[in-house]
């Protein structure tokens, strides 16, 4: 090894590596300045004290001595855990390896795991502790520590958690925040303004109740909010937001993984409320087995069937985040949407569902479906030997259910109604700040396009403040129009409505343009 070492510097050395022949020796990688980079951006979320991972990977000694098996995940793309492929669509949160990363550790683990110089090893990176949004409105705490016993075993475990909400609540952000990180895989939440909750609460021994896949009943609203390890809390930008119902109870399930030491948690939801009227709520749109278009919902034994469901919008919508469910049998999922004009939209793309690593996927900025397209979703089941996560030994016929030997097909999308300008608008960690992302100069889509003669509403953005001169021309590029008063904008979003009623039918262009920017959008007027 000794001697492999220095016949590496030498090549290092005399090649200053530009040649093709010293481009293909191994280059020589230590974890200071190479691979400690890589593991603290990217492992110590979840791997270091305290939290999720099982052991922490924080300094040299942790991660030389996992070496061997830290390339083998990394390899096969295991961890770090991120189950949305990067090639198909991004997400908020995105935590993947680039091939050449996954390159670096593997040769650097073969190349024997060289420390080199401590020096040059960047610091770990700060983790706050407490709320990731500031200071909540309501804090909803579990009301009692839940007992998790070491036995090596999962459990789902759904608590009740009453509001005491007097009135209803327009809500611009939910936090869970994990009470013992080192056990809480992640947790899903709903509210519900029966008594059912609490009724199940009673039935069983013990604080809270045991149901794998859901809450054991059809809350007011199912699909409230999630969380994983690794994902930020984000406000909804300003005039969006949620509902929470007056009396209402929070339903929230969590997934404690297994564990060898009985240890126990109590977790909270912060709740902060819209300090601006909410003008859009964000709901659910789900996709479930009554779209699915070659069912029924049944996996027949020693089989691998995709079931194909499809929803078609008629209105503009804006998706703000999506989030498919199936249970042990799950093996992929793919979700799309067809324009009218043909054209695909990429939703997300799982190739391996794992149920552990299951929440919400952010978009970057909120995702435009534009009328008439229908959002298809495809889930792919494994019921044969092959699944190490069968329930059944022997596989057995599994259908539709909420218990752990039973299946879901349920794909939660969270919209709005379009707005133009929602192209640019983003889930944030602070309020009013950061709500459009990089600042560009814009005129966005004019929406409702065609239209049928009422008013129409121009979007744009400025990237600064600046003069801005709009105008409708017809097909010919006559002027008929001029949209707004040339005046100077201030740096941000805009809009202007235009009457159309009393224009001829026919195509137009709306014009935005500024001293360095001009841009042309279509408009149809229809009969
Ligand atoms: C989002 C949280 C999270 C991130 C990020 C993460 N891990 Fe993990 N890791 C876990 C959890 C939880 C486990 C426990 C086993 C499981 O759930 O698969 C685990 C298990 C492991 C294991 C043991 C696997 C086994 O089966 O023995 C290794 C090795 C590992 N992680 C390495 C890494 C490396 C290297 C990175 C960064 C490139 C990383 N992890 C990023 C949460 C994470």
């Amino acid at each position: 090894m000794k001697q492999f070492f220095s016949w590496l510097l030498l090549v290092a050395g005399l090649c200053g590596g530009s040649t093709p022949l010293c481009a293909q020796a191994p280059q020589a990688l230590t974890y200071s300045e190479h691979i400690a980079p890589i593991v603290y951006t990217h492992c110590t979320p979840c791997h270091r004290r305290g939290e999720v991972g099982p052991f922490p990977l924080t300094n040299y000694q942790e991660v030389a001595s996992k070496a061997q098996t830290i390339k083998f995940v990394t390899g096969i793309r295991y961890m770090p855990p991120w189950k949305a492929d990067p090639k198909y669509s991004h997400f908020l949160d995105e935590n993947t390896l680039t091939d050449s990363q996954i390159q670096q550790i593997k040769d650097w683990v073969d190349n024997g795991a060289p420390r080199g110089n401590p020096n040059q090893e960047p610091p770990l990176p700060a983790y706050p502790a407490g709320s990731q949004l500031g200071t909540p409105d309501l804090v909803v705490p579990m009301a009692q520590a839940y007992t998790h016993q070491g036995n090596l075993k999962d459990i789902y475990r759904v608590f009740v958690l009453p509001t005491h909400l007097q009135q209803d609540q327009d809500i611009a952000a939910v936090e869970f925040r994990p009470g013992n990180k080192r056990i809480t895989h992640h947790a899903l939440l709903g509210q519900d303004t029966t008594q059912r909750g609490p009724q199940r609460d009673v039935a069983q021994e013990g604080y809270g109740y045991t149901n794998f896949g859901g809450y054991g009943f059809s809350p007011t609203e199912e699909n409230w909010g999630s969380w994983v390890p690794g994902a930020q809390a984000r406000y909804y930008p300003s005039g969006l937001g949620k509902k929470l119902y007056k009396g209402a109870n929070i339903l929230l399930q969590v997934h404690y993984g297994p564990t060898p030491l009985t240890q126990s948690d109590s977790s909270v939801v912060n709740i902060f409320f819209a300090r601006q009227p909410v003008r859009r709520y964000v709901q659910t749109i789900p996709l479930s087995p009554i779209q699915i278009t070659n069912g029924p919902f049944v996996i027949p034994a020693n089989m691998v069937r995709t079931f194909h469901a499809e929803f078609q919008v008629p209105t503009d919508v804006s998706l703000v985040s999506v989030l498919p469910h199936a249970h042990l049998l799950g093996k992929s999922w793919k979700i799309w949407a067809v324009k009218p004009t043909g054209d695909t939209i990429r939703i997300l793309k799982i190739n391996s569902w794992n149920f552990n690593w299951q929440g919400a996927y952010r978009f970057p900025t909120l995702l435009r479906i534009p009328a008439g397209s229908r959002i298809m979703a495809e889930g792919t089941y494994d019921n044969t030997t092959n699944n190490p996560r069968n329930p059944f030994s022997p596989p057995q016929t599994v259908t539709w259910g909420e218990e752990t030997t039973a299946e879901m097909f349920v794909v939660y999308l969270d919209a709005v109604p379009y707005r133009p300008g929602d192209e640019s608008l983003v889930l944030s960690a602070q309020t009013e700040k950061e709500l459009f992302q990089r600042p560009q100069t814009k005129l966005y889509p004019v929406y409702p396009n065609p239209t049928g003669g009422g008013s129409v509403t121009v979007g744009f953005a400025l990237a600064h403040s600046a003069p801005v001169k709009l105008t409708l021309t017809d097909a010919r590029g006559r002027v008929v129009r001029q949209l707004a008063p040339s005046r100077t904008f201030a740096s941000g979003p805009h809009e202007v409505k235009v009457a159309t009623e009393h224009l001829p039918t026919g195509l137009y262009f709306v014009k935005l343009e500024t001293p360095d920017f001009s841009q042309t959008q279509k408009l149809v007027v229809g009969p």
